[in-house]
């Protein structure tokens, strides 16, 4: 039988050595630690198969330790152990994914049994992952990496915010640079972590639903209005409301949102009562608000409202020294995705990508190094992994180098035996639309037309299910790379 190795994570030091002792007879090796501060170097020391925490720590909140514990290795059964029982505490810990939890005080036969079936869940999984390493799916969104300056700035300004309970923030950046992470970042470690986080994109929600999403409705409101339903904005109560892509949200609904802002309270559509909104709302955007401002179609006081902390993330191309840092969390974060052990990448490979404008940002540069993973079949990730940066870094072409946003003139040759512009067009769409992950939004703002004109040509060229499904996505993409690397 194999040896697990366990955390109890727990201040009651006796508790802990009758819980060791116990444990311990069944050939298992134990570690404790008292404090938070302890597990996370256990963590790394010990490299623990299970934690047992309790809730009640010292330095911490039980489930604020297990989310953090979570984001350091998301592969890690963890058990919660209270003797609260008036709390919700347990639903809060299943909402959340603990594996278990237990009252305490414990029924020994109870924490054995709990052990026992979390590790047989955990063999199934390993050797599901051994045979289909492919079929894993992710649990938990990437972590939020880089060691240059600006992103230990960064890690500040989100801990200050998170610390004194910033109620409104405001996150600006190009697409790709993190502001989603960042802003499940700021919930997961602030106090409101064990309340939910309900995330809006304001771009996908059509406008006439869009009121009853956010406050809900009393029965009766409107016609269909069967019963009365809660909106995103008491969901989320004592937790955060992100509002992601602001920047697309109506006028009118600007006006709304404003006042919940500012009065931090609201009422549901048909209804009288005033209802207090303890939330923090996290908006984000990657478009200039203070134009929209200026083009009268972003409200001038809800800017100002939302500017009162606002947290700008710099492109990658202004941040490549977290490059080699980034590239190396990815290389393991897949690996543990896709059951591989690349060790690495060359020297030649990480100066090539530094070399690299990176218009999509971190979100392209995962993208490259998870395509490069699948075209190595050994250890190391080399530069010819990376194809297409590298020859974009090679070609002087604007067009394929600088942000589309910013990218006002196109600097091209026509081919002297000419070319089909048909073609050139749909290569475009096809890029743009896999650069914003079928964002149509996104994409045609990015070739400069119009929704409806993209609309129309995607449909012409037939690219309505474009881009395909992301492990599609990633194989095509090999294909690709192997018909360029043949020149
Ligand atoms: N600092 C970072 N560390 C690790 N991964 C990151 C980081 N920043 C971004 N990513 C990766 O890039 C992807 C895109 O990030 P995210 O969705 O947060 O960007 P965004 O700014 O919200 O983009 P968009 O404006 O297109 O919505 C993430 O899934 C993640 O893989
Ligand atoms: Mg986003």
């Amino acid at each position: 039988m194999s040896t697990n190795k366990i955390l109890i994570v727990d201040s009651d030091n006796v508790f802990c050595y009758s819980l060791a002792k116990m444990l311990s007879t069944s050939g298992d090796v134990i570690e404790i630690a008292e404090t938070a501060a302890e597990a996370f170097l256990k963590l790394e020391t010990f490299n623990p198969d299970l934690a047992i925490l309790d809730a009640n720590l010292p330095d911490i909140d039980g489930l604020q330790l297990f989310t953090q514990l979570k984001i350091i290795d998301n592969r890690l059964p963890i058990i919660l152990m209270s003797s609260d029982f008036h709390s919700d505490l347990a639903f809060k810990a299943f909402n959340l994914g603990v594996d278990d939890y237990i009252g305490k005080p414990f029924i020994y036969e109870l924490v054995e049994q709990s052990i026992k079936k979390i590790f047989a869940k955990k063999r199934i999984k390993s050797n599901v992952s051994n045979c289909k390493p492919r079929l894993r799916k992710k649990h938990l969104p990437d972590q939020l990496v880089g060691n240059c300056p600006s992103m230990v700035d960064l890690f500040k300004t989100m801990n200050n915010c998170a610390q004194q309970d910033c109620k409104t923030i405001l996150l600006l950046g190009e697409s790709g640079t993190g502001k989603e992470l960042v802003a499940h970042g700021i919930h997961d470690i602030s106090a409101r972590c064990s309340a939910p986080m309900i995330e809006v994109n304001c771009a996908s929600i059509p406008e006439n639903l869009m009121e009853n999403e956010l406050f809900g409705h009393e029965k009766g409101a409107y016609t269909d209005a069967g019963s009365r339903e809660i909106g995103v904005f008491e969901q989320a109560e004592g937790g955060t409301v992100f509002l992601d892509e602001i920047g697309d949200m109506p006028l009118n609904m600007q006006a709304k949102v404003l006042k919940v802002i500012e009065n931090r309270k609201f009422r549901r559509l048909g209804g009288s009562k005033e209802i207090e909104a303890n939330i923090r709302i996290i908006a984000a955007t990657n478009q200039d608000l203070a134009k929209m401002v200026k083009d009268k179609t972003f409200r001038r006081d809800l800017l100002y409202r939302l500017n009162m902390m606002t947290i700008v993330l710099k492109p990658l191309r202004d941040r490549k020294r977290c490059i080699p840092s980034m590239v190396e969390y990815f290389i393991d974060r897949l690996n543990n995705e896709y059951g591989r052990s690349v060790d690495g990448i060359a020297k030649e490979a990480v100066s090539a990508l530094m070399d690299y404008d990176w218009p999509g940002n971190v979100r392209e540069l995962r993208n490259a190094v998870e395509r490069a993973m699948m075209l190595e079949q050994g250890k190391l990730l080399s530069i010819d992994h990376f194809c297409q940066e590298t020859r974009a870094s090679n070609n002087n072409s604007p067009a394929t180098v600088t942000n589309c946003t910013v990218a006002k003139k196109v600097a091209v040759d026509l081919p002297v035996n000419g070319l089909i512009i048909e073609e050139v067009e749909k290569e475009y769409i096809k890029q743009a639309l896999a650069r914003y992950d079928g964002n149509q939004t996104k994409a045609a703002k990015c070739l400069g037309l119009t929704l409806d004109t993209l609309r129309y040509r995607r449909k012409k060229f037939e690219l309505e299910n474009y881009p395909p499904p992301h492990e599609q996505r990633v194989l095509a993409s090999i294909t690709e790379h192997r018909r360029y690397a043949q020149f």
